[in-house]
């Protein structure tokens, strides 16, 4: 039994299988309909959601199965101060799987050592969102005919951004990918996504603020919002908050053939004009989000009744004796959590907390 914390989690093939499980899924709706009849699906969402929970319940009530769960902390017992754990392990006596998403970076990967079923990381603070990512997967896919030698643009955000974390790291793994990084110099990728990824695999990749001049080599373009609840000072935000808005004239400069993707929600990222044009796949991309949660919940329980042990955790490389200073990480405030870091880099002498990623 796994769960899903990272993207990274799974292979290629494992991703080539879940689209091609997503397509199946489209062309043939019956064939699913009781394919989780009985089966239970809890959503623990303590942020602000709508596609990603919406989307995982349709998924389970569209497999057959049923739904359970919260869509904010304070009607959870975690506003009584009831720890991650605590939760997980009582969900798993209430349901067969289980979403949760947190504004704790590792709060999912934290429930799933604890739990007895498999978790799904449905975004953890500003650090992963692989869900997002199978969707972003499914629409590139669907929209351009292949995952492979393609330009992707990546726009907005990406200091902060998890889909465009998760997102570096799945298609990094395709063969001829390069990246555009498009965003104000304070915006930039964390160290976890351009050290453990595009600089150890040689991927290649360009950054640069001005997304006129990125436009017309873009096949996929990324765009992000702003994220105001990520930002500790309010006014970095109020500066920062209009950086980029895509609109007509930014589109006429980009290919016949490419798409626009967004994880949605935007705030005015992208002008509503844009919403007609052809290239415009955003809400293509949260309908594909919707398939491909089914495709892994099938692949998820099915791995579960097949093997109901856990997965062990990859020890490699483990320290004991650093401590994390992320204040947005789950091991800042989660009952007696051991601080536990990863060795990523022995060369530079790198070592990653191994439940938010931030250098330890
Ligand atoms: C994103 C998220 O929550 O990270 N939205 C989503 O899941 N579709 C992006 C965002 O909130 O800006």
């Amino acid at each position: 039994m796994r769960s899903l914390i990272s993207i990274l989690e799974l292979s290629v093939e494992e991703l080539d299988q879940l689209i091609s499980t997503a397509k199946d899924i489209i062309a043939h709706p019956e064939n699913y309909w009781d394919k989780c009849a009985h089966k239970k699906l809890a959503t623990l969402f303590y942020e602000p959601s709508t596609r990603t929970r919406l989307s995982f319940e349709a998924a389970m009530l569209e497999l057959g199965g049923t739904v359970l769960g919260f869509s904010e902390a304070g009607s959870s017992s975690a506003a009584k101060g009831e720890s991650v754990a605590d939760t997980a392990k009582m969900i798993s006596c209430y349901a067969d799987i289980a979403a949760m998403r947190h504004p704790k970076e590792g709060a999912p990967y934290v429930a799933a050592q604890a739990a007895s079923i498999p978790f799904i990381n449905a975004g953890d603070g500003g650090h992963n969102h692989p869900t997002q990512t199978l969707a972003d997967l499914l629409t590139i896919s669907r929209e351009m005919g292949r995952l492979d030698n393609l330009t992707i643009g990546l726009c907005g955000d990406l200091k902060y951004g998890r889909t465009v974390h998760s997102l570096i790291e799945a298609m990094s793994r395709y063969t001829g990918i390069k990246f555009v990084l498009i965003s104000p110099k304070e915006l930039q990728i964390p160290g976890f996504v351009r050290f453990n990824v595009l600089e150890r695999h040689s991927i290649p990749y360009t950054e640069v603020t001005s997304l006129e001049e990125a436009m017309p080599q873009l096949d996929v373009l990324y765009m992000t919002r702003i994220q105001r609840e990520r930002f500790d000072d309010p006014w970095d935000y109020e500066r920062l908050k209009d950086s980029y808005i895509l609109d007509t004239p930014k589109m006429a400069l980009a290919k016949e053939k490419m798409c626009v993707l967004h994880p949605l929600p935007r705030v005015n990222e992208i002008s509503v004009q844009v919403d007609n044009d052809p290239r415009a796949a955003y809400f293509r991309q949260a309908l594909n989000g919707k398939y491909m949660r089914m495709a892994l919940i099938l692949k998820l329980l099915e791995e579960a009744k097949e093997n109901p042990v856990k997965d062990e955790i990859d020890t490699t490389d483990l320290e004991y004796d650093r401590v994390c200073h992320n204040p947005k990480c789950i091991s800042q405030t989660e009952q007696e959590l051991p601080q536990i870091s990863r060795v990523t880099d022995k060369a530079a002498n790198i070592h990653r907390c191994i439940y938010c990623e931030k250098r330890t």
